[in-house]
Formats: C-alpha cells, sequence, structure tokens
C-alpha cells in the first residue's frame, strides 16, 4: 500500500514535467527570418531599415503580414485606426478573445527588433498552433497595431481615447495621422467604431525586447513587465527677433536658439533634481532662419516626460514651466508650450497575469525578474481594457531606437514560448 502511495506521489510529481515535455515550441529559425524578411521593408542602401509609420515601406509591410495571415487561413482585416486584426477562431462562440501582438513602424534610424519581435512572434504562434492542429477555447487574435511609436495611434483608438486632435499630429512622414489611418487602410470618420469595452477582450499579452540593459546586464532570459511609464510631449516655440549677426550687439539681442539652449539645460537640471526615476527629454530641435549671419528668431523644440506616476510627470512639467518663465524673463523671448495629443498614461500589468507569466517562465526550465517598462507600449493602452501583462526579452548592451538594436535568435525563441505558453494557460483558466 505505502509503495502504490509512493508510485502514484511520483506520478502526480512528474506529471506536470511529463505534460512540459509534450508542450508545443515555436520554431526559432522560422522566427528569426521573419524578423530577416520584414527587416526588407524600407531596407536604405548602408543596410539600414527605415520604416516610419504611414511610409510606403511601412504599407508593403502591412500587406506582407495580411499575405502571411492568408497563408495561413487566418482570417483578418484591417480595422478603421489602420491596425491590422487576424482571428483564429476558438471552440466556444462566446468567449472574447485573448489578444497579442505589437507594432512594426519605426521611430526615424531605429533597429530591427522594437516591436517586431512581438509582432512575429505572433506570427510564429499562429503557425505553430495550427500545425500542431491544436484547438483554443477562445479565439486567438493577432493585433498588428498602427503608428505606435508617433502616440500609440491604434491601441489608443482601440481603448477610446483617441481624440479628434491627435488625427492632426504629424510624424516626421509629414502625413498626419489622419492620413495616415486612411493611408494604412483605415477610416478616420467611422475610427470610433474600433474602440472596445471592458470585457470585450479576455486577456491582452505583448512580447515586446526590454529596450534597456537590466537583462542582458544581468544575464537573464525574461522580464515580467509590472507597470509602464506614462509619456507626455509638447511642442515648445521660442519666438525672439531675427536680425543681423554683424551689426546687432550682443547686449540688444533677443536669440531664440540661445533661449532654447538654456531650456535644453534646465529640462536636464530638473529632471535631474527630483528624487526618483522621472526622464525629461528635448529630442528635435529646428531654428529660423538657419543662417550662419541671422540671429535666430524663431525656434521650436520637443519636450517629452516619462514616469510611473502622471502627478510627478505634471510636476517635472510645472517646474520646466516656471524655469522657462526664469529665461524668458532675462532673455526677451517668448516661450510657449503646446501639449501633443499623443500622450500614454502609465499603466499597472495585471497581477494575475503576471502570475501566469511566471508560470509559464518556471515550465520553460528560463531565468526572470519582474521590472518596470521605460519605453511606452501599445500594452499600456489595452491596460485600460483588458487584464494585460508583458513579456521583455534582453536587448544587447541595452540599446534600442537604433539601427544596432540586436536580441538574438535564441532570446527571441524564449521570449514566444512564454507568450505561447501563456496564451494557452490562459485558454483553459479564463
Ligand atoms: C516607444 O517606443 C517609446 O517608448 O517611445
Ligand atoms: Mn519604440
Ligand atoms: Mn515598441
Amino acid at each position: 500500500m505505502k509503495i502504490l502511495k509512493i508510485i502514484v506521489s511520483v506520478i502526480l510529481f512528474i506529471s506536470p514535467v511529463l505534460a512540459l515535455n509534450a508542450q508545443i515550441t515555436v520554431n526559432q529559425d522560422r522566427l528569426k527570418n521573419r524578423i530577416l524578411n520584414l527587416a526588407q521593408f524600407g531596407i536604405q542602401e548602408n543596410g539600414e531599415t527605415e520604416r516610419v509609420a504611414f511610409s510606403d515601406a511601412d504599407l508593403a509591410a502591412q500587406k506582407w503580414v495580411i499575405e502571411q495571415l492568408n497563408s495561413m487561413n487566418i482570417e483578418n482585416h484591417i480595422d478603421f485606426a489602420g491596425n491590422v486584426i487576424g482571428i483564429r477562431k476558438g471552440t466556444k462562440s462566446n468567449l472574447k478573445p485573448i489578444s497579442f501582438g505589437s507594432h512594426i513602424d519605426r521611430v526615424p534610424h531605429g533597429g530591427n527588433y522594437d516591436g517586431c519581435v512581438g509582432s512575429m512572434a505572433a506570427l510564429e504562434i499562429l503557425q505553430v498552433l495550427n500545425e500542431n492542429k491544436v484547438k483554443t477555447k477562445h479565439p486567438l487574435e493577432l493585433i498588428i497595431f498602427s503608428n505606435e511609436e508617433g502616440g500609440v495611434m491604434g491601441s489608443r483608438a482601440i481603448a477610446g481615447h483617441l481624440g479628434r486632435s491627435a488625427l492632426g499630429v504629424k510624424n516626421s512622414t509629414g502625413f498626419t495621422m489622419g492620413e495616415g489611418v486612411m493611408r494604412l487602410g483605415g477610416d478616420t470618420t467611422r475610427i470610433s467604431e474600433v474602440t472596445r469595452k471592458k470585457g470585450d477582450v479576455a486577456a491582452f499579452l505583448e512580447l515586446h525586447i526590454e529596450q534597456g540593459g537590466i537583462l542582458d546586464k544581468e544575464k537573464l532570459n525574461i522580464g515580467i513587465v509590472e507597470g509602464i511609464v506614462g509619456l507626455k510631449w509638447w511642442n515648445v516655440e521660442f519666438n525672439g527677433f531675427a536680425n543681423h549677426a554683424g551689426t546687432t550687439p550682443m547686449n540688444a539681442r533677443k536669440d531664440a536658439l540661445l533661449a532654447a539652449s538654456k531650456f535644453i539645460i534646465a529640462v536636464n537640471d530638473v529632471a535631474t533634481s527630483f528624487d526618483g526615476a522621472q526622464v525629461a527629454t528635448v529630442g528635435r530641435i529646428s531654428a529660423e532662419s538657419g543662417a550662419p549671419n541671422v540671429i535666430p528668431g524663431k525656434v521650436t523644440t520637443s519636450l517629452e516626460i516619462r514616469d510611473l506616476s502622471s502627478e510627478v510627470i505634471e510636476n517635472v512639467y510645472a517646474a520646466i514651466q516656471k524655469k522657462a518663465e526664469e529665461i524668458s524673463a532675462e532673455s526677451g523671448v517668448e516661450i510657449s508650450f503646446e501639449k501633443l495629443d499623443t500622450t500614454a498614461d502609465p499603466a499597472i500589468m495585471d497581477s494575475s497575469i503576471q502570475s501566469e507569466i511566471e508560470k509559464s517562465i518556471n515550465s520553460l526550465g528560463l531565468s526572470y525578474k519582474t521590472m518596470p517598462s521605460g519605453a511606452g507600449h501599445d500594452a499600456q493602452d489595452m491596460a485600460l481594457i483588458a487584464p494585460t501583462g508583458m513579456i521583455f526579452v534582453p536587448s544587447k548592451d541595452g540599446i534600442s531606437h537604433s539601427p544596432k538594436e540586436f536580441t538574438s535568435a535564441t532570446d527571441m525563441a524564449n521570449g514566444a514560448n512564454v507568450l505561447l505558453q501563456t496564451i494557452l494557460s490562459l485558454d483553459k483558466k479564463l
């Protein structure tokens, strides 16, 4: 009897391990090849890729993703916000989808992995489930979000808070978001129809590169994201007086570029004067008239502030505004701020999804840590309408938003396997 009991408990103990061995896993080479193929859309003579949202390269890449879905017999469409949606049917028609995906647009001079890893892993997961004839109860929904880098456009539309004014914001292609939506096959007059309510999505998961150096430095396989920073953007305008650079004495100038330079230093001073992990950046500047012999009369810069707390963002902004008033008073240059409708609020990831991700990581024998995300993601808007989780994989040397961005095929496959197992376990649980 005792022996029988021991045998039964050994079987009970090892059965999850046996089940794990039967786990299906993604095809690492195919995932890597898709990343390489995707990098061809927008490839330049120097071997680097440019694929800012709404560019011809972005449109061509979107078309290629749709071809991939068609070749897998995955029902698909482009929604009114220009998001690509693919649906793999579930066996229970009353259940809401488990959704996952990321973005394929890139920042100017960006890399091949930001957004692309999560998007290509989503395709790979659908393919591997098809090959293994796996049936899920829930429909599985792939989402390739439109214009993530220019203000998380597609996910904000789905979460129902893409304001009309956002549609007027231009990106570096020169197209406004409204024009971009139309170029991608959406429809600005019906964009509100893509909005989903709480409960319309059973769960949302995003796999993404870390874009920081923690996992790489600590030699960890996976990051479980606990929260995503909020980020706010402004255009800042400096209006001085354009005049002759040779005949105007130094004490009689209203030099907009000089005031902007002091402002840039002040932004850095303010951000570093607070305790905490807030960041503030001036990433873009343009000066008029742009001639060596003219005192710049007008300068425009960007301003971005990020933190896990909206209150901290507001406090940092207030302190920056105060500094700007001082710079304006002493220089005679008028400084004005225009808030852009591209904001993303801080988001906390769902704790039960975090623990499902943790179980998947353990089942695959991978190492991990829980961490915040300093980068913005579509997941932060999806968190407004669905229990949401994010899985990070290492970025070599922590480099991102750069052509030097790199994540190894093994790391990508590890992340994709964690995503796959989490989808399958949520399908059983929810
Ligand atoms: C998106 O990549 C962002 O963090 O800016
Ligand atoms: Mn990015
Ligand atoms: Mn991204």
